[in-house]
């Protein structure tokens, strides 16, 4: 394959975030570094056997990056001025269609101003995408970012098979009204040939939204729109590279890392693991309340088991990220400083990023996977945990809330708002016995196995190109 880029691509994926982010260190070093996120986990595997290009924002703003070639594929920077930042990505995605698409557990804010600058990044985009698309390409577009880069890009060019695929839930009509553009970012997203979401509860509520519309017809997987054209829509759920995973955990790189981190961590002999970005959509006050109360009340003994929780620096200027953080400082201050166990503390709580051979070694030493989203698209760390229990020794809490839990039916399920509830299921997990544990982890892990990552991007191309 060729390591100079390519001015034209045949295949394109157009998402917000690029798979590395540009950050120049306080000495003006600059780096490259994986972008956080479960869109980069998942498309970075299918870009790197497709090959193509992959149109995306650097991550820093105000800076022009020229396109480079990176592990088998072009990168094409479009760039975001800090004004962008505030208004298309901080705002109007992030504090307007966050919120909204996740059932308004925060309240959603609408901006005349903020709209406006969401239609011109998505222009952009859709013109940096035209310009390097080949005479009939495929153009794959991901997330709500870019929901009108469809419409936008079969304006600039109708020759193009174009694909849109969402990464969170799609809400109830009764939530999604509320927006005052309602109608302009379906008709946005209906630019594409072929729509993708989650599972199967969002494609009912899209084309009863869309149904809406002056003259639009929806049914059974299909909306049919006033100028003849016909839109299929159907759910896609995602996934990881299970064997990449699996192997990555049984490196003996990673196995040594793991018996280095149970030690540091003080040998105990239980331990429990989260690891989410540090969203409010994830459940992390709930979860860190209901394993507070285990040790408080001594169901948890902190002598012998630790709460490892690692959180992602997310959207850090967006209000309800700060406030998260905080209130996630003061209670895991707050458990430890009350514990009894001069030993150790309860909760190992970081808030960073670490290396996918770190996180590796983290699912190896976990023998319980903590995983509370209030809501969620998908939630891939539950299916990279099960990728890496090659044991079958562990167990899996998971909400009922993720798009996940409709694939793990055997998981230990929970209602995240339930705290007593969440509390008995976490002892129950622990507490089961191995052969009925070894027997949910085996279903769940032939389920993960059996739909990873390139059956789900095999069954949307195969049929986006298909007429
Ligand atoms: P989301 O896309 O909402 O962030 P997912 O669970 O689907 O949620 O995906 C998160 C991805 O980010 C996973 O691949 C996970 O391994 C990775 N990740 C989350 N937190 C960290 C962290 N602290 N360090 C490294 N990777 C992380
Ligand atoms: O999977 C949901 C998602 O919002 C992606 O679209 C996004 O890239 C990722 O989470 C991380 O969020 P952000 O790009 O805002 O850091």
């Amino acid at each position: 394959m060729s390591e100079s880029v390519q001015e034209k691509a045949s295949f394109i994926v157009v998402a917000n975030r690029l798979p590395v982010d540009r950050v120049s260190g306080d000495d003006d070093q600059v780096s490259w570094r994986t972008s956080p996120g479960g869109l980069v986990t998942a498309l970075e595997p299918v870009m790197q056997s497709r090959g193509g290009a992959w149109i995306g924002w650097h991550g820093a703003p105000d800076e022009q990056v020229e396109p480079f070639h990176h592990q088998g594929y072009d990168i094409i920077p479009v760039p975001l001025s800090s004004q962008d930042v505030e208004q298309f990505y901080e705002g109007f995605s992030n504090a307007t269609l966050w919120p909204l698409f996740h059932d308004c557990i925060a309240e959603p804010v609408f901006h005349r101003e903020w709209w406006d600058c969401f239609r011109k990044v998505n222009r952009r985009f859709a013109q940096a995408v035209a310009e390097r698309a080949d005479n009939g390409a495929t153009v794959w577009v991901q997330d709500y970012q870019l929901m009108l880069v469809p419409q936008y890009l079969r304006e600039l060019r109708p020759d193009l098979r174009i694909g849109f695929f969402l990464h969170i839930p799609f809400p109830p009509p009764e939530l999604f009204s509320r927006l005052p553009w309602r109608s302009e970012i379906i008709e946005g997203v209906l630019g594409s040939d072929l729509l993708g979401f989650q599972f199967p509860g969002c494609v009912s509520n899209f084309i009863r939204v869309a149904r809406r519309l002056p003259d639009v017809e929806g049914a059974r997987g299909r909306v049919h729109l006033p100028d003849g054209r016909m839109v299929s829509i159907k759910a896609f759920p995602i996934s990881i590279d299970a064997v990449g995973m699996r192997d990555l955990a049984n490196s003996p790189e990673v196995r040594a890392e793991a018996e280095k981190l149970r030690h540091e961590l003080g040998d105990p002999q239980t331990i429990l693991f989260g690891v989410d970005r540090l969203d409010y959509s994830k459940g992390l006050r709930g979860r860190v309340r209901a394993i507070g109360e285990l040790f408080d009340s001594h169901q948890l003994d902190p002598e012998t088991t630790v709460f490892l929780q690692l959180a992602t620096p997310s959207r850090e200027r967006v209000e309800e990220y700060r406030a998260l953080r905080g209130d996630i400082d003061l209670m895991v201050g707050r458990i430890n400083s009350e514990s009894d166990s001069l030993a150790r503390s309860p909760i190992a709580y970081r808030y960073t990023s670490v290396p996918r051979e770190t996180l590796a070694a983290m699912y190896q030493i976990a023998d319980l996977m903590i995983v509370t989203p209030l809501r969620d698209g998908m939630n891939l760390v539950a299916k990279e945990y099960l990728a890496c229990r090659s044991r079958n020794d562990s167990a899996l809490v998971l909400s009922e809330f993720a798009g996940a839990a409709l694939e793990l039916k055997q998981a230990y399920m929970v209602n995240p708002y339930d705290i007593d509830g969440m509390k008995a299921t976490i002892l129950k997990a622990l507490n089961d016995p191995p052969r009925v544990k070894a027997r949910k982890m085996r279903a769940m892990r032939k389920q993960v196995f059996e739909h990873d990552i390139d059956l789900w991007a095999d069954s949307f191309l195969t049929e986006l190109e298909s007429d």
